[in-house]
């Protein structure tokens, strides 16, 4: 029942209207009692400022932040988590005594997808496909988390160059080797944990995958896909073909939500509600 004790949160972004976060965020606040909803605001092109201060102003509790406003929101806001300092981008807000403070729950979200799926970081020697927003959130995830070696593999080099320049830098330490894409051949002889990183194989592009060779695929004893949409893509199908275990990026969205919902009830949601909330994220995309 909404009522006048009812506390809101929402996503804003441009587009919003495909998006999975209210089925995370109302599904949590059912199970959990909670007296909240949380819905999609349209904001549109150069307004997102404006956004900030109105949802502050109607004691909004926290929002979620999408595409293209994760970089623009930064300067809205009272303070940002070190994490997503670095990284340069914030996916939720999370309200503060004079403003809202910035967090970057897709990477922390990966992390804990990847934990739960019992897949390590720390120690690891780590490809990373694609050099764009993502992967690079993703390489100083792995800096953060004290992967061994991450070789970034992307098709433009300089972007690699500097993804890895900027997360040495950081981190103190030459953690990202930068690599031509076609250069896989190359990697040393071992068996690595490789995440997925680029946009190539999202649907309706199904069958595209970076690269097709089965040789790669014989080095990979764990593939990580960003992409849920396909469920399987042809990534993970190429892993499996080669021997290794393959996830998708649905935990990664499952555990950014449940992140998000954390920070702003200042609960801790167990591993059994977070699996009643991915059946339903399941449901929803037809698996
Ligand atoms: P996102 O924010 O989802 O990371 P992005 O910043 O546009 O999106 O980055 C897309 C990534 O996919 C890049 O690493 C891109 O490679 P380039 O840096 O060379 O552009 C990679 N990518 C896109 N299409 C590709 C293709 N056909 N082959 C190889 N890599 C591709």
């Amino acid at each position: 029942m909404i009522d006048g004790k009812t506390r809101l949160c929402g996503l804003i972004g441009n587009p919003v209207e495909h998006t999975m976060s209210p089925v995370i965020h109302n599904t949590l606040a059912e199970k959990c009692g909670h007296n909240l909803v949380y819905v999609p605001f349209l904001v549109e092109c150069g307004r997102i400022a404006e956004a900030v201060k109105g949802a502050y102003a109607l004691n909004v509790l926290g929002m979620n932040v999408t595409v293209p406003y994760k970089s623009d929101v930064i300067g809205s806001l009272v303070e940002v988590d070190e994490l997503a300092s670095h990284i340069g981008a914030v996916n939720t807000l999370v309200r503060t005594e004079d403003g809202y403070k910035g967090y970057n729950t897709d990477m922390t979200g990966l992390y804990r997808a990847m934990t739960s799926e019992g897949i390590r970081i720390e120690d690891e020697e780590i490809v990373l496909l694609g050099a764009g927003g993502a992967a690079r959130a993703v390489a100083y995830l792995c800096g953060a988390q004290k992967a061994a070696k991450v070789y970034l593999l992307n098709r433009t080099l300089e972007k690699a160059d500097k993804v890895a320049e900027e997360v040495n830098n950081a981190f103190g330490r030459e953690v990202i080797v930068p690599m031509l894409l076609t250069d896989y051949p190359k990697l040393p002889e071992r068996k690595f944990l490789a995440i997925q990183g680029t946009s190539v194989g999202l649907a309706p592009h199904e069958e595209d995958v970076v690269i097709e060779d089965a040789a790669f695929y014989q080095k990979i004893h764990t593939g990580f896909d960003l992409i849920y949409k396909p469920f399987t893509t042809r990534f993970m199908r190429l892993v499996r073909e080669a021997g290794g275990e393959a996830y998708n990026g649905l935990k990664m969205l499952l555990y950014q939500g449940i992140i998000a919902y954390e920070l702003w009830n200042r609960v801790e949601i167990t591993e059994e509600e977070a699996g009643l909330v991915y059946e339903k994220l399941k449901g929803n995309i037809g698996k």
